[in-house]
Parts: C-alpha cells; sequence; structure tokens
C-alpha cells in the first residue's frame, strides 16, 4: 500500500492542524471546565469544509476522500476531542449514512445542509438497555401506514441538543427480530420530540451528550432510510465507517499527548540534565511512538480500503480497538512523564487522558470490535 500523501491531502492535514491550533486551543481547557459545547468552533468548521469532508460537492460537500478525513481528525483530535467527536458523527454516520443510503429528497433536504455544518446531526441507537446489544432496542416505530409512531428513551446521543437532525433506529415489528429495525430521520421541533439531560461527563466534556425522549412522534413514511425493517443493517453499515473517524480520533489524542511528553522532556531538567537524556523516559517516548504509528497505518490502511470501495469493517475495527487502547495507555505515560505537571489542568496532558477513555467505549466497546473482527475471521 501506498501511503504517500498528496498534495491536497497534505493541504487538509495542514489546514486541520493551523485551525486546531489557533481556534480551537484558545479555550479548550475553559470548555472541558465549564462543559462548554464548541458553538463557533464548529460553525467555522462548517464554513472550512470539516463537516461534510466526503460528501459529494454536489451535495454542498468537499468530495475529499477518507484519507483526508483521516488526517483532519487526527490534528483536531490532537486539541479538541470535543470538537472532533461533532465532526466525526456529523461527517461518517450522518451524512455518510445519508448520501449512501438516503432518497434524494432527503440528500435534497438534509444532507446539503448536514455538509456545510449549517445544521448538525446525531445518530441515535443506543438506549438505556441497548447499547452493545443493538438489536435489542425498545424504542418502537409503530407502523401506522403512511407514518410512523415514534417511542421511546434514547441514551448517550452525541450533539443531542445541538444537532437539529436525528438519526433514530427503532423497532417496527420486533416479531421480525433485527430485520423488523427501521431507521428514521426526526427534526428537533417536531411534537412530542424532548431533548432530556445533559451528561455530566469524564472526558470531552465540550461536547454535548444527551438523552432523547419520543412521546407518540409522527414521522412520515418519507423520513425512513432504506426498504422497510433495513434499520439495523443501516446502523451496523454506519458504524463500520464511523469507527474510522473513532480510530483517528484516538490517534490524534494519543499523537497530541505524545508531542506534549516529546516538547517537555527537553525542557524539564532533572538530576542535572533534561529528562529525556534519561533512558527510563527515551524508552517511554520509543514505546509511544511506536504504538502511535502502528495505529496511524491502521486508520490509513481503512481508511484507503474504504476509498477503494474495498470491504473495511473487520479493519476499521482493528483500527478502533488498537487506537483506542494506544490512546489510554499513550496518554497515561504522557501525564507520568510531565510528572506533577502532567496532573494539573495547564499541561492539557490530564485532558487528553480523560478523553481518551471513551475511544473504547462509544461507537462499539472494544470488546464489540473484537466480536466484529473475530466474526470475520472465522467466516
Ligand atoms: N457490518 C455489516 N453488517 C453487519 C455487521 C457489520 N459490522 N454486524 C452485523 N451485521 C449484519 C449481519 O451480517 C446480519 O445480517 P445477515 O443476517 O444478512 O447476515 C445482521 O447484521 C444481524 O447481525 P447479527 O445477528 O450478527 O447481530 P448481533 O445482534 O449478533 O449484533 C454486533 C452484532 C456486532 C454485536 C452489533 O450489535 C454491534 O455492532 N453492536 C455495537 C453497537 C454500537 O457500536 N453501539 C454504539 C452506539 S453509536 C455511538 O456511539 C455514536 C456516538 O454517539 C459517538
Amino acid at each position: 500500500m501506498n501511503f504517500d500523501l498528496t498534495e491536497e491531502q497534505v493541504a487538509v492535514r495542514d489546514a486541520a492542524r493551523d485551525f486546531a491550533n489557533s481556534e480551537l486551543l484558545p479555550g479548550v481547557i475553559e470548555r472541558d471546565e465549564k462543559q462548554q459545547f464548541p458553538t463557533e468552533q464548529i460553525k467555522k468548521m462548517g464554513e472550512l469544509g470539516f463537516m461534510g469532508m466526503m460528501v459529494d460537492p454536489k451535495y454542498n460537500g468537499g468530495g475529499m476522500d477518507t484519507v483526508s478525513y483521516v488526517l483532519a481528525m487526527e490534528e483536531i483530535s490532537k486539541i479538541d476531542s470535543s470538537a472532533s467527536v461533532c465532526m466525526s458523527v456529523n461527517n461518517s454516520l450522518v451524512c455518510w449514512g445519508l448520501e449512501k443510503y438516503g432518497t434524494e429528497e432527503q440528500k435534497q433536504k438534509y444532507l446539503t445542509k448536514l455538509a456545510t455544518g449549517e445544521k448538525i446531526g446525531a445518530f441515535c441507537l443506543s438506549e438505556p438497555e441497548a447499547g452493545s446489544d443493538a438489536t435489542s432496542q425498545k424504542t418502537t416505530a409503530e407502523d401506522k401506514g403512511d407514518h410512523y409512531l415514534l417511542n421511546g428513551t434514547k441514551n448517550w446521543i452525541t450533539n443531542g441538543n445541538s444537532a437539529s437532525v436525528y438519526l433514530v433506529i427503532a423497532q417496527t415489528d420486533p416479531e421480525k427480530g433485527y430485520k423488523g429495525i427501521n431507521a428514521l430521520i426526526i427534526e428537533k421541533g417536531m411534537e412530542g420530540f424532548v431533548v432530556g439531560k445533559k451528561e455530566d461527563k469524564l472526558g470531552i466534556r465540550g461536547s454535548d451528550t444527551h438523552s432523547l425522549m419520543f412521546t407518540d412522534i409522527k414521522v412520515p413514511k418519507e423520513n425512513r432510510i432504506g426498504e422497510d425493517g433495513f434499520g439495523f443493517k443501516f446502523a451496523m453499515s454506519t458504524l463500520n465507517g464511523g469507527r474510522i473517524g473513532i480510530a483517528a480520533q484516538a490517534l490524534g489524542i494519543a499523537s497530541g499527548a505524545y508531542e506534549l511528553a516529546l516538547k517537555y522532556s527537553k525542557e524539564r531538567k532533572a538530576f542535572g540534565v533534561e529528562i529525556s537524556k534519561h533512558q527510563a523516559i527515551q524508552f517511554k517516548l520509543a514505546d509511544m511512538a511506536t504504538k502511535i504509528e502502528a495505529s496511524r497505518l491502521l486508520c490509513l490502511q481503512s481508511a484507503l480500503l474504504k476509498d477503494q470501495k474495498k470491504e473495511f469493517g473487520k479493519h476499521s475495527a482493528m483500527a478502533k480497538l488498537y487506537a483506542s487502547q494506544t490512546a489510554m495507555e499513550v496518554t497515561v505515560e504522557a501525564v507520568q512523564v510531565h510528572g506533577g505537571y502532567g496532573y494539573v489542568k495547564e499541561y492539557h496532558v490530564e485532558r487528553l487522558m480523560r478523553d481518551a477513555k471513551i475511544t473504547q467505549i462509544y461507537e462499539g466497546t472494544s470488546e464489540i470490535q473484537k466480536i466484529v473482527i473475530s466474526r470475520e475471521l472465522l467466516k
């Protein structure tokens, strides 16, 4: 595989890096502390084309490849994972899902606005009693002829309040198992739709994670994505791609923490020399860099396979599994390299360590990734 980046890919990466340093870094500690959604920053990310990177330009997207998306996700996640999770869900779950499986009318109505960031999307699968076990949906979409009647509760929804377009997975016919599940497009403001409480989280505290309540919402049939009963497959297929985004987010968290640790190790002196001269620190840096490089290669490989229209589900699960583990390990070590300074907010690494944990949980836990991978191996 050739991983030489094209001029365009380098330009995207550099633009994302510049944006992250100039627009996301200022205030990132405060937004984390106050749990403030980066509203202005996300708006600018939309204007720069980061919210619908892979969408066809005819729907107002950037028409870029998945490799460019991975590069941008890494750069933005080095600085602010609360912004990057919003970007990831919008790009790879909502925009991609609509572009791949939506009708032309749905694309014109929703995708054209989601791709520019004018509207933000949310992907609503998890429920109080159905996270990993995604076929056990309790939310119901009763078929009423020309519409569905939607009832239920969704939990831990990224962009829960900032979104205005929601892709909701719900059970229409429990007797049909996963084939009785549908994916419906819901808009904020529909009668019977309530945004519930905001979660007070360990990490990615600037992102808004909410529960959502649906009571007798009338959803027109034209808001269903795909054929009747396609909802579960829609969710699985979309998550395969979403995992590339979260893997790249984990990669960014790890490389952000590593870069800070590397810099600090050359500045901080102990026992008369910079701590980078001590083998104990050198070994840590070598381990961190090696794991990051392996994560980067897995991310790029799954992105390339997707761009080449080849099967990539196993590879995106591998990338997410390994990169999220790396994010956790590297951020813990980055705090250790910083010693006492690593434990205080102004040095950033403690935030990156807290942010890393979610990458092992959302869009499928590490255990789910192992199920996805092993099923492919055993086929
Ligand atoms: N890709 C494509 N198709 C898949 C698939 C995948 N990864 N996984 C399953 N399918 C298909 C199967 O092939 C099967 O279809 P056929 O009968 O035609 O072969 C169908 O879906 C049903 O599959 P299973 O019977 O294997 O389903 P299961 O109940 O055993 O579940 C699972 C499989 C892998 C555990 C799945 O439930 C899963 O991935 N769960 C995790 C869900 C998840 O990631 N939740 C995170 C929430 S979203 C989020 O976090 C977003 C956010 O806010 C950031």
